[in-house]
C-alpha cells in the first residue's frame, strides 16, 4: 500500500523551478531518501507535501486517499521535522515535548513523555533548558517534537545536516528504530552516507527534478561500471590525454571508472611505465551514490 503518493508535482517561484514535475510513490514501512545538493528542491517537496507550502500543480495523495488540503485526518497521521525548528529557548525538553502534544490536542501523560524522550535518548537533558542543549540533543529534540501525536509517516527534512559524525550515527539509530517500530520514513538530505546507510530507495533530485531512483545497488548498479580506481600521478595531463575515460577529482586524484579492475590496472601501470609517470595512492572502490549523481549531472552532490 503507498503511504504517500504524489503525481507531477511544480513549484515555481519566479523563474526558479523549485519542483518541476515530481512524481514518486513511498510505501508503508519504509524509508525513502530524497537526496540531492543544495537548492534542489528538496524542502520545498516535503513541505508541499506536509501542507506548509502551496503547490502549483499536481496531486497529493495519503494511503490512497487523494488530499487537496491537509485536513485533520492527515495531520494526525504525519508527524515532521522541519530543516530549522525554532523552540522556546527557556523551556525544558520535557516542557517543550507537553508544549507540542497541547498543540495538537493530546493530553500528554507524563508517562508518554518520558518514553518519548527515552527513545531519543535525553533522558539525562529532561529538565534541561532547550538553549543549553547541543546541536545533536536539538536534533534528537526535534525528532521528538515530530513523534508526538505517535504519526504513522514521520518527514525528515536534513535530520543530521551540522551534526558531527558520532552525533549523526547517533541519530541514525534512532531513524532505525522507528523504521522497526513500522514508521514510513521520508527524509531529505545531501549525505550520500546518509542515504546509503538509511533508505530503502533514494530519490535522486536536481533542478527541481528526480533524475533517479531504487535501491542503492540498483542506482549503483545503473552506472554500468564495477569499480573506481583512483591515484595520483606527477604528470596527470599527459595521462589524461592517454587514457579514455580517466577523468580528475578533488584534490588532484585521478580516477578512472572501470570493468575489469585487473585488466585495467595492467593497462594503467604499463602506461605510466611506458610515459615515466610516477603514480601514487591507488585506490580500487566500488561505486558509490555520489559518482551516481556525478554521472547523471556532471557536477558533484557537495557544492
Ligand atoms: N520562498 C521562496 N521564495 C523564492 N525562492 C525560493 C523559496 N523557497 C525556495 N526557493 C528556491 O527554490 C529552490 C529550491 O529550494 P529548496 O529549499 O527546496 O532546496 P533544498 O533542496 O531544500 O536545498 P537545501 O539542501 O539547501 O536545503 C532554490 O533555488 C531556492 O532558492
Ligand atoms: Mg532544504
Amino acid at each position: 500500500m503507498n503511504a504517500i503518493m504524489v503525481k507531477n508535482l511544480k513549484k515555481y517561484y519566479g523563474s526558479t523551478k523549485a519542483v518541476d514535475g515530481v512524481s514518486f510513490e513511498v510505501f508503508e514501512g519504509e524509508i525513502v531518501a530524497l537526496l540531492g545538493p543544495n537548492g534542489a528542491g528538496k524542502t520545498t517537496t516535503v513541505e508541499i507535501i506536509e501542507g506548509l507550502r502551496k503547490k502549483d500543480e499536481g496531486e497529493i495523495y495519503y494511503f490512497g486517499r487523494k488530499v487537496d488540503q491537509i485536513d485533520k485526518d492527515v495531520k494526525s497521521q504525519i508527524g515532521v521535522q522541519l530543516q530549522k525548528t525554532a523552540f522556546f529557548e527557556h523551556l525544558t525538553v520535557y516542557e517543550t515535548i507537553e508544549l507540542f502534544a497541547g498543540l495538537y490536542n493530546i493530553q500528554a501523560k507524563k508517562n508518554d513523555i518520558e518514553n518519548l524522550i527515552n527513545l531519543v535518548a535525553l533522558q539525562e537533558k529532561t529538565k534541561s533548558r532547550v538553549k543549553n542543549l547541543s546541536g545533536g540533543q536539538l536534533q534528537r529534540l526535534a525528532l521528538a517534537v515530530a513523534l508526538v501525536n505517535d504519526p504513522k509517516i514521520l518527514f525528515l527534512d536534513e535530520p543530521t545536516t551540522g551534526l558531527d559524525p558520532q552525533a549523526r550515527r547517533h541519530v541514525w539509530e534512532i531513524i532505525e528504530q522507528l523504521k522497526q517500530k513500522g514508521k514510513t520514513i521520508f527524509l531529505t538530505t545531501h549525505y550520500m552516507e546518509e542515504a546509503e546507510k538509511l533508505a530503502d530507495r533514494v530519490f535522486i533530485m536536481d533542478h527541481g527534478k528526480i533524475i533517479a531512483s531504487g535501491t542503492v545497488q540498483e542506482l549503483v548498479k545503473s552506472i554500468g561500471m564495477d569499480s573506481y580506481i583512483e591515484f595520483s600521478a606527477d604528470n596527470s595531463q599527459v595521462l589524461l590525454k592517454e587514457i579514455v575515460n580517466l577523468r580528475t577529482a578533488d584534490h588532484d586524484k585521478l580516477i578512472l571508472p572501470v570493468s575489469d579492475v585487473e585488466e585495467s590496472i595492467h593497462m594503467l601501470l604499463n602506461k605510466a611505465k611506458q610515459l615515466e609517470i610516477n603514480i601514487d595512492n591507488i585506490v580500487i572502490r566500488r561505486p558509490n551514490l555520489e559518482d551516481v549523481f556525478l554521472n547523471l549531472t556532471g557536477h558533484s552532490l557537495r557544492d
